[in-house]
Protein backbone atom coordinates (compact mmCIF):
# COMPACT_ATOMS: atom_id res chain seq x y z
CA UNK A 1 0.00 0.00 0.00
CA UNK A 2 2.66 2.36 1.28
CA UNK A 3 4.55 3.59 -2.05
CA UNK A 4 7.94 5.37 -3.35
CA UNK A 5 7.66 8.54 -4.14
CA UNK A 6 10.16 11.02 -5.79
CA UNK A 7 8.90 14.91 -6.34
CA UNK A 8 11.64 16.45 -9.14
CA UNK A 9 12.00 19.96 -8.78
CA UNK A 10 11.02 19.57 -5.11
CA UNK A 11 12.70 23.18 -4.36
CA UNK A 12 10.41 24.88 -6.80
CA UNK A 13 7.40 26.78 -6.24
CA UNK A 14 4.94 23.44 -8.10
CA UNK A 15 7.34 20.87 -6.48
CA UNK A 16 6.89 22.50 -3.01
CA UNK A 17 3.29 22.30 -3.88
CA UNK A 18 3.30 18.53 -4.88
CA UNK A 19 4.71 17.94 -1.37
CA UNK A 20 2.39 19.86 0.81
CA UNK A 21 -0.56 18.11 -1.43
CA UNK A 22 0.93 14.85 -0.84
CA UNK A 23 1.21 15.55 3.21
CA UNK A 24 -2.54 17.38 3.07
CA UNK A 25 -4.64 14.59 1.14
CA UNK A 26 -2.68 12.15 3.19
CA UNK A 27 -1.04 10.20 0.00
CA UNK A 28 0.62 7.15 1.25
CA UNK A 29 4.47 8.05 0.68
CA UNK A 30 6.21 5.09 2.26
CA UNK A 31 10.01 6.44 0.76
CA UNK A 32 10.31 10.07 -0.22
CA UNK A 33 13.47 11.46 -2.61
CA UNK A 34 13.66 14.94 -3.30
CA UNK A 35 15.17 16.06 -6.77
CA UNK A 36 16.25 19.35 -7.77
CA UNK A 37 19.65 20.70 -9.81
CA UNK A 38 23.07 20.39 -8.56
CA UNK A 39 22.81 23.66 -7.12
CA UNK A 40 19.88 22.68 -4.35
CA UNK A 41 22.13 19.07 -3.70
CA UNK A 42 22.18 19.10 0.22
CA UNK A 43 19.30 21.51 0.64
CA UNK A 44 16.99 20.46 3.41
CA UNK A 45 13.36 20.01 2.75
CA UNK A 46 10.93 19.24 5.42
CA UNK A 47 8.00 16.74 4.73
CA UNK A 48 5.47 15.43 7.36
CA UNK A 49 7.58 16.41 10.16
CA UNK A 50 10.55 14.79 8.65
CA UNK A 51 13.99 16.59 7.39
CA UNK A 52 14.67 15.33 3.54
CA UNK A 53 18.07 15.80 1.60
CA UNK A 54 17.44 16.68 -1.73
CA UNK A 55 19.74 14.98 -4.12
CA UNK A 56 20.96 16.08 -7.31
CA UNK A 57 19.30 14.71 -10.09
CA UNK A 58 20.87 12.03 -11.99
CA UNK A 59 21.08 8.53 -13.53
CA UNK A 60 22.72 7.06 -10.41
CA UNK A 61 20.56 8.72 -7.71
CA UNK A 62 17.35 7.42 -9.88
CA UNK A 63 18.45 3.67 -10.36
CA UNK A 64 19.23 3.68 -6.19
CA UNK A 65 15.64 5.68 -5.62
CA UNK A 66 13.64 3.16 -7.33
CA UNK A 67 10.20 4.61 -7.00
CA UNK A 68 6.78 3.77 -7.94
CA UNK A 69 5.90 7.13 -8.49
CA UNK A 70 7.97 10.08 -9.74
CA UNK A 71 5.94 13.72 -9.88
CA UNK A 72 7.91 16.36 -12.18
CA UNK A 73 8.02 19.83 -12.17
CA UNK A 74 11.49 21.02 -13.28
CA UNK A 75 10.82 22.14 -16.85
CA UNK A 76 10.86 20.93 -20.65
CA UNK A 77 14.14 20.16 -20.74
CA UNK A 78 14.65 17.87 -17.58
CA UNK A 79 11.20 15.92 -18.23
CA UNK A 80 12.95 15.36 -22.19
CA UNK A 81 15.54 13.80 -20.39
CA UNK A 82 14.90 12.23 -17.15
CA UNK A 83 11.12 11.00 -17.14
CA UNK A 84 12.40 7.59 -19.77
CA UNK A 85 14.77 7.14 -16.82
CA UNK A 86 12.46 6.91 -14.23
CA UNK A 87 9.83 5.09 -16.82
CA UNK A 88 13.01 2.69 -17.53
CA UNK A 89 13.30 2.24 -13.95
CA UNK A 90 9.35 0.93 -13.39
CA UNK A 91 8.24 4.27 -12.35
CA UNK A 92 4.93 6.09 -13.42
CA UNK A 93 6.09 9.43 -14.23
CA UNK A 94 3.25 12.27 -13.86
CA UNK A 95 4.93 15.30 -15.57
CA UNK A 96 4.00 18.78 -15.06
CA UNK A 97 6.03 19.79 -17.81
CA UNK A 98 4.30 20.53 -21.71
CA UNK A 99 7.49 18.00 -23.24
CA UNK A 100 5.14 15.10 -23.03
CA UNK A 101 1.69 16.43 -23.52
CA UNK A 102 1.15 15.81 -27.04
CA UNK A 103 2.79 12.77 -27.75
CA UNK A 104 0.69 9.55 -28.91
CA UNK A 105 1.85 7.41 -26.18
CA UNK A 106 1.07 10.02 -23.10
CA UNK A 107 -2.53 9.98 -21.95
CA UNK A 108 -2.88 14.21 -20.93
CA UNK A 109 -5.10 13.71 -18.12
CA UNK A 110 -7.52 15.57 -15.51
CA UNK A 111 -9.19 13.21 -13.24
CA UNK A 112 -12.98 14.53 -13.25
CA UNK A 113 -12.68 14.87 -16.84
CA UNK A 114 -10.83 11.47 -18.74
CA UNK A 115 -9.89 9.32 -15.48
CA UNK A 116 -9.81 6.63 -18.06
CA UNK A 117 -6.88 7.78 -19.95
CA UNK A 118 -4.76 7.71 -17.15
CA UNK A 119 -4.49 3.77 -17.23
CA UNK A 120 -3.43 3.55 -20.54
CA UNK A 121 -0.05 4.92 -19.77
CA UNK A 122 3.49 3.58 -20.89
CA UNK A 123 5.19 5.04 -18.01
CA UNK A 124 4.85 9.09 -18.45
CA UNK A 125 1.49 10.76 -17.97
CA UNK A 126 1.07 14.31 -18.62
CA UNK A 127 -0.33 17.02 -16.44
CA UNK A 128 -2.41 19.36 -18.87
CA UNK A 129 -1.23 23.39 -18.80
CA UNK A 130 -2.68 24.86 -15.64
CA UNK A 131 -5.05 27.20 -17.92
CA UNK A 132 -6.29 23.54 -19.53
CA UNK A 133 -6.88 22.09 -17.06
CA UNK A 134 -9.58 24.23 -14.68
CA UNK A 135 -11.30 24.83 -18.60
CA UNK A 136 -11.52 21.48 -18.89
CA UNK A 137 -13.39 20.81 -16.02
CA UNK A 138 -15.86 23.33 -16.21
CA UNK A 139 -16.53 22.73 -20.14
CA UNK A 140 -16.76 18.43 -19.39
CA UNK A 141 -20.19 18.79 -17.74
CA UNK A 142 -21.63 21.36 -20.63
CA UNK A 143 -19.55 19.15 -23.31
CA UNK A 144 -21.84 16.36 -21.96
CA UNK A 145 -25.40 18.30 -22.16
CA UNK A 146 -24.74 20.46 -24.93
CA UNK A 147 -21.96 19.46 -27.21
CA UNK A 148 -19.71 21.91 -27.58
CA UNK A 149 -18.84 23.04 -31.29
CA UNK A 150 -16.74 26.15 -30.69
CA UNK A 151 -14.64 28.27 -27.83
CA UNK A 152 -13.19 30.78 -27.30
CA UNK A 153 -10.67 31.40 -24.22
CA UNK A 154 -9.66 34.59 -23.27
CA UNK A 155 -7.33 33.63 -20.15
CA UNK A 156 -6.10 36.47 -17.25
CA UNK A 157 -3.01 34.66 -15.39
CA UNK A 158 -1.58 35.18 -12.19
CA UNK A 159 2.84 35.97 -12.35
CA UNK A 160 2.86 32.13 -9.91
CA UNK A 161 2.56 30.58 -13.14
CA UNK A 162 6.15 31.69 -14.46
CA UNK A 163 7.64 30.02 -11.29
CA UNK A 164 9.57 31.79 -8.31
CA UNK A 165 11.03 34.28 -10.98
CA UNK A 166 7.44 35.28 -12.12
CA UNK A 167 6.18 36.00 -8.45
CA UNK A 168 9.37 37.84 -7.45
CA UNK A 169 8.64 39.86 -10.45
CA UNK A 170 5.51 40.93 -9.23
CA UNK A 171 6.89 41.80 -5.77
CA UNK A 172 9.66 43.54 -6.27
CA UNK A 173 7.85 45.34 -9.43
CA UNK A 174 5.68 47.18 -7.09
CA UNK A 175 9.08 48.35 -5.45
CA UNK A 176 9.68 49.52 -8.88
CA UNK A 177 12.06 47.13 -9.56
CA UNK A 178 12.93 46.12 -13.28
CA UNK A 179 11.80 42.68 -14.09
CA UNK A 180 14.14 40.10 -14.20
CA UNK A 181 11.50 37.20 -15.86
CA UNK A 182 8.72 38.78 -17.54
CA UNK A 183 10.19 41.34 -20.41
CA UNK A 184 8.07 44.53 -19.53
CA UNK A 185 7.22 44.98 -15.44
CA UNK A 186 3.74 43.02 -14.27
CA UNK A 187 3.01 45.20 -11.71
CA UNK A 188 -0.14 47.94 -12.21
CA UNK A 189 0.06 46.15 -16.26
CA UNK A 190 -0.82 43.37 -17.99
CA UNK A 191 1.61 41.44 -20.30
CA UNK A 192 -1.01 39.65 -23.36
CA UNK A 193 1.87 37.52 -23.90
CA UNK A 194 2.64 34.20 -21.97
CA UNK A 195 5.46 31.94 -22.71
CA UNK A 196 7.35 32.72 -26.69
CA UNK A 197 5.45 33.75 -29.81
CA UNK A 198 5.11 31.36 -32.36
CA UNK A 199 5.29 32.37 -36.20
CA UNK A 200 1.60 33.13 -36.69
CA UNK A 201 1.42 35.41 -33.95
CA UNK A 202 0.11 33.03 -31.04
CA UNK A 203 1.87 32.38 -28.26
CA UNK A 204 2.38 28.63 -27.35
CA UNK A 205 0.78 28.91 -24.24
CA UNK A 206 -2.41 29.78 -26.49
CA UNK A 207 -1.63 26.69 -29.08
CA UNK A 208 -1.15 24.54 -25.73
CA UNK A 209 -4.80 25.47 -24.60
CA UNK A 210 -6.21 24.72 -28.37
CA UNK A 211 -4.28 21.26 -28.80
CA UNK A 212 -4.31 19.87 -25.07
CA UNK A 213 -8.53 20.56 -24.42
CA UNK A 214 -8.88 18.63 -27.96
CA UNK A 215 -6.92 16.02 -26.74
CA UNK A 216 -8.78 15.60 -23.07
CA UNK A 217 -12.50 15.96 -24.47
CA UNK A 218 -11.02 13.73 -27.57
CA UNK A 219 -12.49 15.82 -30.03
CA UNK A 220 -10.30 16.88 -32.91
CA UNK A 221 -13.14 18.64 -34.76
CA UNK A 222 -13.65 21.26 -31.55
CA UNK A 223 -12.91 24.98 -33.01
CA UNK A 224 -11.13 26.46 -30.21
CA UNK A 225 -9.16 29.92 -30.52
CA UNK A 226 -7.22 32.07 -27.46
CA UNK A 227 -5.81 34.95 -26.13
CA UNK A 228 -3.72 34.78 -22.81
CA UNK A 229 -2.36 37.65 -20.57
CA UNK A 230 -0.39 37.49 -17.40
CA UNK A 231 -1.61 39.65 -14.54
CA UNK A 232 -0.59 40.85 -11.43
CA UNK A 233 -2.27 38.68 -9.87
CA UNK A 234 0.17 36.00 -7.24
CA UNK A 235 -2.10 33.00 -7.31
CA UNK A 236 -5.08 32.10 -9.03
CA UNK A 237 -6.01 31.93 -12.77
CA UNK A 238 -8.85 33.74 -14.34
CA UNK A 239 -10.93 32.74 -17.54
CA UNK A 240 -13.66 34.27 -19.52
CA UNK A 241 -14.53 30.85 -22.13
CA UNK A 242 -16.99 31.77 -24.88
CA UNK A 243 -19.39 28.30 -25.84
CA UNK A 244 -20.76 28.05 -29.06
CA UNK A 245 -22.94 24.38 -28.83
CA UNK A 246 -24.35 22.30 -31.15
CA UNK A 247 -27.92 21.67 -29.16
CA UNK A 248 -29.85 24.91 -27.32
CA UNK A 249 -28.38 26.07 -23.89
CA UNK A 250 -29.83 28.50 -21.35
CA UNK A 251 -28.52 29.59 -18.41
CA UNK A 252 -30.51 27.31 -15.98
CA UNK A 253 -29.79 24.10 -17.58
CA UNK A 254 -26.05 25.43 -17.72
CA UNK A 255 -25.75 26.02 -13.93
CA UNK A 256 -27.43 22.78 -13.29
CA UNK A 257 -25.09 21.09 -15.31
CA UNK A 258 -22.34 22.62 -13.64
CA UNK A 259 -23.64 21.82 -10.35
CA UNK A 260 -23.93 18.20 -10.30
CA UNK A 261 -20.21 18.71 -12.26
CA UNK A 262 -17.52 16.33 -9.82
CA UNK A 263 -14.57 19.39 -8.97
CA UNK A 264 -16.85 22.64 -9.59
CA UNK A 265 -18.11 24.75 -7.59
CA UNK A 266 -20.65 27.11 -9.21
CA UNK A 267 -20.52 31.22 -7.86
CA UNK A 268 -23.12 32.70 -9.32
CA UNK A 269 -25.64 35.41 -7.97
CA UNK A 270 -24.58 38.65 -9.72
CA UNK A 271 -27.31 40.69 -7.53
CA UNK A 272 -25.52 39.86 -4.47
CA UNK A 273 -21.96 40.29 -6.45
CA UNK A 274 -20.94 36.65 -5.97
CA UNK A 275 -19.06 35.20 -8.78
CA UNK A 276 -15.44 33.44 -8.67
CA UNK A 277 -12.09 35.59 -7.68
CA UNK A 278 -8.71 34.39 -7.36
CA UNK A 279 -8.21 35.36 -3.75
CA UNK A 280 -11.07 33.12 -2.98
CA UNK A 281 -9.64 30.16 -4.76
CA UNK A 282 -6.41 30.87 -3.10
CA UNK A 283 -5.40 27.43 -1.03
CA UNK A 284 -8.47 24.95 -2.85
CA UNK A 285 -8.47 22.39 -5.30
CA UNK A 286 -11.89 23.00 -6.76
CA UNK A 287 -12.94 24.73 -10.28
CA UNK A 288 -14.93 28.12 -9.46
CA UNK A 289 -17.43 28.89 -12.10
CA UNK A 290 -19.88 31.54 -12.28
CA UNK A 291 -21.33 35.16 -14.75
CA UNK A 292 -22.88 32.18 -16.40
CA UNK A 293 -25.00 33.55 -19.25
CA UNK A 294 -26.29 33.08 -22.52
CA UNK A 295 -24.61 34.72 -25.12
CA UNK A 296 -27.20 36.40 -27.61
CA UNK A 297 -24.84 36.94 -30.42
CA UNK A 298 -24.90 33.34 -31.81
CA UNK A 299 -27.03 30.57 -31.92
CA UNK A 300 -26.95 28.37 -28.78
CA UNK A 301 -23.79 30.26 -27.60
CA UNK A 302 -22.90 30.53 -23.43
CA UNK A 303 -20.75 32.66 -21.24
CA UNK A 304 -19.04 31.68 -18.11
CA UNK A 305 -16.21 33.12 -16.00
CA UNK A 306 -13.57 30.15 -14.70
CA UNK A 307 -11.46 30.76 -11.79
CA UNK A 308 -8.67 28.38 -9.77
CA UNK A 309 -5.60 27.76 -7.82
CA UNK A 310 -3.32 27.36 -10.90
CA UNK A 311 -0.20 26.33 -8.81
CA UNK A 312 -2.96 23.69 -6.97
CA UNK A 313 -5.29 22.58 -9.44
CA UNK A 314 -3.68 23.86 -12.05
CA UNK A 315 -0.51 21.77 -11.58
CA UNK A 316 0.28 20.09 -7.84
CA UNK A 317 -3.07 18.91 -6.67
CA UNK A 318 -3.82 17.20 -10.01
CA UNK A 319 -1.04 15.63 -10.52
CA UNK A 320 -1.21 14.12 -7.10
CA UNK A 321 -4.71 13.16 -7.87
CA UNK A 322 -3.51 11.10 -10.94
CA UNK A 323 -1.41 9.38 -8.97
CA UNK A 324 -4.32 8.56 -6.51
CA UNK A 325 -6.28 7.33 -9.04
CA UNK A 326 -3.76 4.99 -10.14
CA UNK A 327 -3.56 3.76 -6.36
CA UNK A 328 -6.40 3.25 -6.48
CA UNK A 329 -5.98 5.70 -3.06
CA UNK A 330 -9.18 7.94 -3.28
CA UNK A 331 -11.18 9.55 -6.23
P1 LIG B 1 16.81 24.32 -8.34
O1 LIG B 1 16.10 24.99 -7.20
O2 LIG B 1 17.95 23.49 -7.88
O3 LIG B 1 17.15 25.26 -9.47
P2 LIG B 1 10.52 27.10 -10.47
O4 LIG B 1 9.74 26.86 -11.74
O5 LIG B 1 9.64 27.46 -9.32
O6 LIG B 1 11.64 28.06 -10.66
O7 LIG B 1 11.19 25.66 -10.08
C1 LIG B 1 11.95 24.90 -10.96
C2 LIG B 1 12.39 23.61 -10.28
O8 LIG B 1 13.10 22.81 -11.24
C3 LIG B 1 13.35 23.82 -9.12
O9 LIG B 1 13.15 22.84 -8.13
C4 LIG B 1 14.71 23.62 -9.79
O10 LIG B 1 15.76 23.24 -8.93
C5 LIG B 1 14.38 22.47 -10.71
N1 LIG B 1 15.38 22.35 -11.79
C6 LIG B 1 15.76 23.30 -12.67
N2 LIG B 1 16.74 22.82 -13.49
C7 LIG B 1 16.98 21.54 -13.09
C8 LIG B 1 17.87 20.51 -13.52
N3 LIG B 1 18.70 20.69 -14.54
N4 LIG B 1 17.83 19.32 -12.87
C9 LIG B 1 16.97 19.13 -11.84
N5 LIG B 1 16.11 20.07 -11.38
C10 LIG B 1 16.10 21.25 -11.99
Amino acid sequence: MYKKVAVVGATGMVGRMMLKVLAERKFPVGELYLFASARSAGKTVTFGGKDYTVLELNEQNIKRAAVDYALFSAGGDVSDKFAPIFANCGAVVIDNSSRWRMDKNVPLVVPEVNPQAAFEHHGIIANPNCSTIQAVVALKPLHDAFKIKRIVYSTYQAVSGAGMQGYDDLKNGINNEPPKKFPHPIAFNILPHIDVFTDDGYTKEEIKMIDETRKILGDRTLRITATTARVPVYYGHSESINIEFYEPVTRRAALDALKSAKGVVVCDDPQNNVYPMPLDAEGRDEVFVGRVREDRSVENGLNIWVVADNIRKGAASNAVQIAELLNGSRQ
